[in-house]
């Protein structure tokens, strides 16, 4: 299966690209600069001792199976205008989190649509949406020797695109994929992201997950 990190020259994208082209999986880099994606395409195969791909996001996009969309929310939304037609029928996973600092610490931003991953549906109504690796932390996620016991609730309405995503991830050491229904429930799993945050600031706490127990 081939995999488009869109935006995977950023935090979160590098761990997902480290961690699923060591599982194997045949995977692309995208970034808005085709310079960009291919620099950091060969530091990350440098780091696994393999070639990884890197091109602009479109051409990513086209190529794809499915493509994860790694762009902070500001910006995710218009990418995904621009690659509607080359992400239609594809499974496109959001682990987009609309979030901003306030004087209170880090809050949740309420869309109209419910959640980014059922604006992200709007925007993309012939794709299969499914959210998920939201809790994750990006920087302790891409460090190969990290040891975590995570779990990445996962929502979607389209039952086999959230299957695949659940077999992907679960193959993920230290991940586990949950089934965390529609779409719809997203918000509540997107919310969690600046509580961890919060939590982490106010407690003197790092790269906090969620386990379910
Ligand atoms: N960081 C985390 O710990 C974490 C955890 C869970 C979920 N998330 C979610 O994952 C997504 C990515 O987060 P991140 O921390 O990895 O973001 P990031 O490192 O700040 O940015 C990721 C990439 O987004 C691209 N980008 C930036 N501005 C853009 C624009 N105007 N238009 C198109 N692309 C743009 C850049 O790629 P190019 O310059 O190469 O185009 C950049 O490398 C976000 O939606 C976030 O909510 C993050």
């Amino acid at each position: 299966m081939k995999i488009a990190v869109l935006g995977g020259t950023g935090s979160l994208g590098k761990g997902l690209v480290l961690r699923l082209a060591s599982l194997g999986y045949d995977v692309i880099v995208g970034s808005r600069d085709v310079k960009k994606a291919e620099a950091k395409a060969e530091e990350y195969g440098k780091i696994l001792g393999i070639n990884i791909k890197g091109s602009d996001n479109r051409k990513a996009a086209i190529e794809c199976d499915l493509a994860i969309i790694t762009i902070p929310w500001k910006h995710a939304f218009d990418t995904a205008k621009e690659l509607k037609d080359e992400l239609a029928k594809k499974i496109v996973v959001s682990p987009i989190v609309p979030m901003e600092k306030s004087a209170n610490g880090f809050v949740y931003v309420n869309l109209p649509e419910g959640s980014a991953a059922e604006k992200l549906a709007s925007i993309l109504p012939d794709s299969k949406i499914v959210s998920a690796y939201h809790n994750i932390p990006a920087k302790k996620f891409a460090d190969l020797n990290a040891e975590f016991e995570w779990d990445v609730a996962v929502c979607g309405d389209d039952a086999e695109s959230k299957r695949i995503v659940i077999e992907i991830t679960n193959k993920i050491k230290g991940l586990r994929a949950l089934d965390a229904g529609s779409l719809s429930n997203s918000r509540i799993v997107e919310s969690l992201t600046p509580l961890l945050i919060n939590i982490a600031i106010n407690n003197g706490m790092k790269d906090l997950g969620i386990k379910f127990i």
